[in-house]
């Protein structure tokens, strides 16, 4: 959805027009493959960038609104150094409880106060569609960081951009999403993503933690095969890819249901050890558990390398929505 205001007022060449600028980004169903090779064009010289200099002024005078109503570590400190990096400013309420919302502000009103101070609001929100109801009601783009079970697309850029750096390409690769298919939003969102390419996947988790049954048909509508499996040692062996995910304790009515999954996986050098040595291992991160610390040091473990990432997207990311990319 393009967004009416003041940016759109802006001179033109104060501002680069890119198919993302004064956007809302709220599910990855917005994204194509010409889309994608453009923000990890950006975000490969937002690395670069970064390495040589630390920052630049390319944001100066931008100001990011980072909304948190759920836990975040890597998502509200990224976006944030992303803005800062860019020379931008932040206003971060990542302890909802210390604001309005404690007194029973409404996220309608919550964001409507934001945007009187900011350019673009960064939220992650516990319910699912939450971003969708944020940007039709803000007038400036809103990034969704997280709606509940649905989706999380910038996480997928990430991801989907650190396949890219660690295997070469996004085409015919064997992609296993293990874990917590059920409640893993950043599995639905990269799924979504990665059926823009010829993917295979492999769907590994217990049975009561399956991908949502429409998400496979939409995979296997695509023309994309696609196998739902329990025992990660069935796949191990073949795969290019293996996406780990934390069991998302707290989408949980019966924490005794929990306690019965929550170990169901575990990578530890044994397994790596059946697979193949250009595999890569990512995970979005907390991992409590599902990672041993073992495996760190293993060259396949990309996950402190695809956090990194998340930064680099982000930058590009702001650059693009706020026309300076
Ligand atoms: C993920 C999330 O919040 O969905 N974390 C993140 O953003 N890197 C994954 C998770 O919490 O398990």
């Amino acid at each position: 959805m393009t967004k009416s205001h003041s940016l759109r007022t802006a001179q033109p060449a104060d501002r680069i027009d890119n198919g993302f600028f004064g956007k809302d980004v709220l599910s990855v169903r917005q994204f194509s493959r010409e889309k994608l090779a453009y923000i990890f064009g950006v975000a490969d010289e937002m690395r670069t960038l970064v390495r040589r200099f630390g920052s630049a002024d390319l944001l100066s005078g931008k100001v990011l609104a980072n909304l948190f109503y759920e836990p975040s570590t890597r998502t509200a400190s990224s976006f944030m150094a992303a803005m800062l990096r860019l020379g931008g400013n932040v206003i971060p309420i990542t302890e909802v409880h210390y604001s309005s919302v404690s007194k029973g502000e409404s996220l309608p009103d919550t964001v409507r106060t934001l945007e009187c101070y900011a350019d673009v609001i960064v939220l992650r929100h516990p319910e699912v569609g939450s971003a969708q109801i944020a940007a039709d009601y803000a007038q400036k783009p809103v990034i969704n960081a997280g709606d509940g079970v649905g989706e999380h697309p910038t996480q997928a850029l990430l991801d989907l951009f650190t396949i890219w750096e660690e295997l070469g390409r996004l085409d015919g690769l064997k992609v296993a999403m293990v874990g917590d298919l059920k409640y893993g939003r950043t599995v639905h969102s990269l799924t979504r993503l990665l059926s823009f390419y010829d993917t295979e996947f492999f769907f590994v988790s217990p049975d009561i933690l399956r991908l949502p049954s429409d998400m496979v048909a939409e995979a296997r509508a695509r023309g994309l095969k696609a196998s739902e499996v329990e025992d990660v040692h069935d796949v191990i062996a073949d795969i290019d890819v293996m996406y780990v995910t934390r069991v998302q304790k707290e989408r949980f009515h019966d924490l005794a249901v929990y306690e019965s999954v929550k170990d169901h996986y575990v990578v530890d050098p044994a397994l790596m050890q059946l697979a193949k040595p250009t595999m890569t291992l990512m995970h979005p991160l907390p991992r409590v558990g599902e990672i041993s610390y073992a495996v760190d040091q293993d060259p396949r473990a990309a996950y402190f390398r695809q956090m990194e990432n998340g930064m680099f997207i982000r930058m590009a990311l702001l650059a693009a929505i706020l026309g300076k990319a």
